[in-house]
């Protein structure tokens, strides 16, 4: 079990990593002395697999657990389901010392973090990841939110959680294609602030790909950590979380004009990836050879860094739609692996090539 600090100074936590943590959840959970409930928001695939172990464990620990489904994935994300969690907990007469547990994916911990952020103004909050991504990335930082009809994560609160339980047991179950989209993630960290994890992916490509825990323990802890590291400069998202957006802006702009070619956000980011390292290349900002690190490197991972782009003025245009464009659009670029710079004025002349080099039409 790796335990990795978040060092908030008013509301530090930690990131628990390992096996059986699910099940051990009472000997990790802080105290919460004035709490009666724990209420307990997962959909019905986690509930079924992690509920039970889950609710022993906090009964054990002298919560009365009480389970609040919603449903899978990104669907559950509304305002009207937030709407619905809060009524159930009204109506459960939750007070202001119970606890939300989140346990799920990034979904999940989104929309029950933001219940938790909002129920009388903030309740205590538990993360219990069980994807992959939601283990390196989305418990870690206290970023919560809903979407809009017209936008992801459009509505939110920052909120963060007492703890974060994560069991890489959990991720044994996880399909094929949501593990994969966690890896980008990995790749990610890999490529832009833990270069020692690509020593990992490249040499113990197999044990990865296997989720042997003690593989995954060390290289979610490896990613945890680094997250930790940056929100603990960066709560609030105004600088140094910038770099972790690694891949993200071509990424985001993918998923945006309507999940083009149905890639996930690990296969939109992974096309990200790609586009930032041939941007370095050709700007003479990276070394040569950098593209051809990142497509090896995620090919191996099961990512498809090619296939079809859209319209270049369609994903120019989205660029300027993204949360983290203010007046051009910023990319962050590699000098190398491990060296992450914000470049501000990449030449859209640039941009345009290189999308058309990848296959854009226009
Ligand atoms: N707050 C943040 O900082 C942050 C960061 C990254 C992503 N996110 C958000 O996270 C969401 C994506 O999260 P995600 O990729 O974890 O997927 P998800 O939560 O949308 O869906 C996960 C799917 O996998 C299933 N699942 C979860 N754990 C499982 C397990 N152990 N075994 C079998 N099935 C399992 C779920 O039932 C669900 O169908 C997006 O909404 C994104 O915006 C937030
Ligand atoms: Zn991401």
């Amino acid at each position: 079990m790796i335990r990795v600090a978040v060092a908030l100074p008013e509301r530090p936590y930690d990131v628990v990593v390992g096996t059986g943590v699910i099940e051990g959840a009472a000997g990790l959970l802080p105290a919460f002395p004035s709490a009666r409930h724990a209420f307990v928001v997962s959909d019905r695939t986690v509930s079924g697999l992690f509920l039970e172990s889950l609710s022993e464990a906090l009964r054990a620990g002298g919560l009365t657990p009480i389970p609040l489904g919603v449903p899978e994935g990104e669907e559950a994300k509304t305002l009207q389901m937030a709407g619905t969690l809060l009524n159930q907990l009204a109506m459960q007469e939750a007070h202001r010392d119970d606890v939300v547990v989140a346990l799920g994916g990034g979904s999940v911990g989104d929309l029950a973090g933001f219940v938790a952020a909002t129920y009388m103004r903030g309740v205590p909050l538990v993360q219990v990841p069980t994807t992959l991504t939601a283990q390196v990335d989305a418990s870690i930082g206290g970023k919560t939110a809903v979407n809009l009809p017209g936008g992801k994560n459009l509505v939110g609160a920052y909120h963060q959680p007492r703890i974060v339980l994560a069991d890489v047991g959990a991720l044994a179950t996880l399909p094929e294609r949501e593990f994969r989209s966690g890896l980008a993630e990995v790749a990610k960290y890999a490529l832009t602030v833990e270069t020692g994890l690509l020593a990992t992916l490249e040499g113990r490509l197999p044990a990865v790909l296997a989720r042997e825990p003690e593989m995954m323990e060390p290289l979610v802890a490896t990613c945890a950590g680094a997250k930790a590291r940056v929100v603990a400069v960066d709560e609030r998202d105004s600088g140094a979380r910038l770099i972790l957006n690694y891949g993200h802006t071509l990424g985001h702009a993918l998923e945006r004009l309507e999940a083009f070619a149905g890639r996930s956000h690990g296969e939109a980011i992974a096309v990200g990836m790609v586009f930032a390292a041939r941007l370095a290349e050709a700007m003479g900002l990276g070394p040569e050879g950098l593209v051809a690190r990142h497509v090896r490197l995620l090919a191996s991972l099961g990512l498809d860094p090619d296939g079809a782009l859209p319209d270049v003025d369609a994903i120019v245009a989205a660029f300027r739609l993204d949360k983290k464009f203010h007046g051009g659009v910023r990319f962050v670029l590699l000098e190398d692996v491990g060296r992450p710079t914000v470049a501000e004025s990449v030449p859209e002349d640039a941009i345009r090539r290189i999308l058309k080099e990848m296959g854009a039409e226009g």
